[in-house]
């Protein structure tokens, strides 16, 4: 037989920051591919890794007083850990620090450079630090960058750059000739429509003297590889491009997953660099869309950046792996909540998937002993009695929607196979059929119709819970040959559960999720004890003897001898006054002038390095910083502040 292969593969990560609920996303989004495309006949390759090159990586190291290298290591190996823990199956784990993975890119580069698609100028350009790249000015919000909402700085350097002009017809004309390019259809078009502006040559260089933490280029010493020329390149490296066996067998199957901050790069780069280097585009990129977490994207700021092990540990892995695929339809936005994952968990896994499950092997052991009676063809036949044609359905709908990443219709049309057996039990009422002696055969053939159903569900959750795929085979005893699932093709095939075969009594699948446990825990966290300790309580009459008012910083010069202390003039409408704060490490003397800000107007002169100081300005402190508290809108100076 011919064996088909499909190569898929997940971003590189960078090595910044630890991964997190996205990364975990995207590479559960992958396996899930994989693995319908095992059953489906496929051999497949998996591939995913770190991207540890760059200004992002250098930096992070920097604050963590180590070396790029180490850091790259230590944060490399946490994204390798993740990997079992969300029971993803790699066939390769690949870093851009690999020497094989660099040989590559110097041959690539060579390879192109050669061929006189990269050429040597002098650019000025507006430069964001944070993504590492220039910006065209129409592509700044309000003149920052869109990702980092800082202003990029002008920078003029002499680097090299990849002519991605010459191919931009080319480009074009490829994503429309191929449909299956890149999916969803609205990424198609946000690539196509950003491609009807002229697209700028690429600077592929980066000068050592601003970045050494690189690959080499192999034509000049002097200039390091711009980490997303490097990046890419790892798609074919892995496979031991150009004449590896993996590289001839999986590249001409090959789909990216990646999410929607990065179809630029794999849209437009990564395909006109294979071009110029003579090589096979890839078959298609599979995009998605991103997690928020409780309304917000994640952020470190915001206390919402989560990890997949302090959910997995909570509520399992095939839990979160099901939520992911049930709760986001591929392409579009998600929303991620402790009370969305516990709703799910309950209505679909305990109560539609765990119920059904332990309510027929219930009955089959109450009625027979666990025996399985078998089904009796003529009164299959005369009573209608046959799941086999919702199964087949629930096949085919499965298939088309998991051909297309649309996992949550996958899913769906599980699910709408378990509520087609539910309503088959109520319409066939075992507990009567039980009943009377001669409606035995019948009720053996209702059951057996039934536990047939449990085994289609059993190898259609697969590619998304093997765990519970698995738990539920056992209990069914039934066991994949050579392999850990059963192909589309078998699982097609009806009546495989042995007739006298007997099958254990069920266990729970998924225990129900106690919600208002949920809640007190929830309140724990929220009443969780303020740093620094909350200070004695005090009255409103209290609160009345302090006299604040708005004023103006009129001047501010440093003291000398303290590193701490501004000496400001402000103005308090009736006096001026001479306030000494401290706030010089956070503020220097010219960024204070003119601000609005509250001072305790009524406090008792104080004496500071020798210094009269006659009120206090208000700041808040976060982990030692001085932020000034100021006021909404433009008021005069002397009001009252209450
Ligand atoms: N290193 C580059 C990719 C190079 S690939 C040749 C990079 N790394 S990254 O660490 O920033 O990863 C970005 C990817 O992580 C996204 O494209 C997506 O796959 C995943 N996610 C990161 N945050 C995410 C969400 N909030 N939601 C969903 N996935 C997101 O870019």
């Amino acid at each position: 037989m011919n064996t088909k292969h499909q190569f898929f593969t997940t971003p590189i990560y960078y090595v910044n920051a630890q991964p997190h609920l996205g990364h975990a996303y995207t590479s559960i989004a992958a396996d899930v591919a994989t693995r319908f495309k095992q059953m489906d006949g496929y051999e497949t390759f998996f591939l995913t890794g770190t991207d540890e090159h760059g200004d992002k990586i250098v930096q992070a190291a920097e604050k963590q007083n180590t070396t790029p290298q180490k850091y790259a290591d230590k944060i490399s190996q946490l994204f390798q850990d993740l990997l079992p823990v969300i029971h993803v199956q790699n066939d390769r784990f690949i870093r851009t620090t690999d020497k094989s993975h660099i040989e590559i890119v110097k041959q690539l580069l060579s390879k192109i450079y050669e061929s006189g698609d990269i050429y040597f100028s002098s650019y000025e350009g507006l430069y964001c630090f944070g993504c590492e790249r220039f910006y065209q000015e129409r592509e700044l919000i309000d003149g920052k960058c869109p990702d980092h909402d800082v202003a990029p700085e002008v920078i003029k350097e002499s680097n090299y750059f990849f002519k991605m002009s010459k191919y931009q017809e080319w480009l074009i004309d490829h994503i429309k000739t191929n449909p299956d390019f890149i999916r969803p259809e609205q990424y198609k078009t946000e690539i196509l429509s950003f491609l009807k502006e002229p697209l700028e040559d690429l600077c592929i260089s980066r000068p050592k003297t601003r970045l050494t933490w690189g690959i080499t280029l192999p034509f000049d010493e002097a200039y390091v590889t711009y980490v997303w020329f490097d990046a890419l390149v790892n798609y074919i490296s892995a496979l031991g491009y150009p004449d590896g066996e993996l590289f001839k067998k999986f590249w001409p199957g090959t789909r990216h997953f990646v999410a929607k901050d990065i179809i630029k790069p794999h849209g437009i780069y990564w395909p006109i660099m294979l071009k110029a280097a003579g090589i096979d585009i890839y078959n298609g990129l599979n995009v998605h869309g991103f997690w928020n977490v409780k309304g917000s994207k994640m952020s470190k700021s915001i206390g919402n950046v989560t990890d997949p092990n302090q959910v997995i540990k909570e509520y399992g892995v095939d839990a979160f792996r099901y939520f992911l695929m049930r709760e986001m339809v591929f392409g579009l936005d998600a929303n991620f909540t402790e009370e969305t994952i516990v709703s799910r968990i309950n209505s679909d896994l305990a109560n539609d998937l765990g119920n059904v499950f332990s309510r027929i092997l219930s009955m089959n052991h109450r009625y027979f002993n666990g025996e399985v009676r078998g089904a009796d063809s003529d009164i299959e036949k005369s009573k209608n009695l046959s799941l086999e044609a919702d199964g087949k359905k629930a096949i085919e709908q499965f298939k088309e929607a998991m051909l297309l990443c649309k996992y949550h219709k996958g899913v769906g049309a599980i699910w709408q196979f378990i509520s087609a057996m539910n309503k088959y039990i109520d319409v066939n009422e075992p507990w009567s059929l039980a009943k009377d002696e001669k409606n035995i055969p019948i009720l053996g053939t209702v059951l057996y119709n039934l536990i047939e159903g449990l085994r289609l569900v059993s190898c259609l959750i697969y590619p998304i819970m093997p765990s519970t795929s698995a738990r539920m085979q056992k209990t069914l005893g039934i066991h994949p040959k050579d392999k850990s699932f059963f192909s589309l093709d078998e699982t097609m095939s009806w009546g495989q559960i042995k007739k006298g075969s007997i099958i254990e009594k069920p266990e729970i699948l998924f225990p129900r999720i106690d919600v208002k446990a949920l809640q007190v825990k929830e309140q724990v966290i929220k009443t969780k004890p303020f740093k620094p300790a909350l200070k004695e309580e005090i009255t409103i009459d209290d609160f009345a003897k302090i006299d604040l008012r708005t004023a103006i910083v009129l001047k501010a010069e440093k003291i000398e001898k303290s590193n701490k202390l501004l000496k400001l003039q402000v103005d308090l409408g009736a006096e001026q006054r001479q306030i000494i704060a401290g706030i010089a490490k956070d503020y220097a003397p010219e960024e204070i002038i003119g601000k609005q800000v509250i001072v305790v107007a009524n406090l008792k002169e104080a004496k500071l390095m020798g210094e009269i100081s006659q009120g206090m300005i208000l700041a808040a402190n976060q982990k030692k910083k001085l932020v000034i508290s100021g006021l909404d809108k433009e008021i005069a100076p002397g009001n009252p502040v209450k």
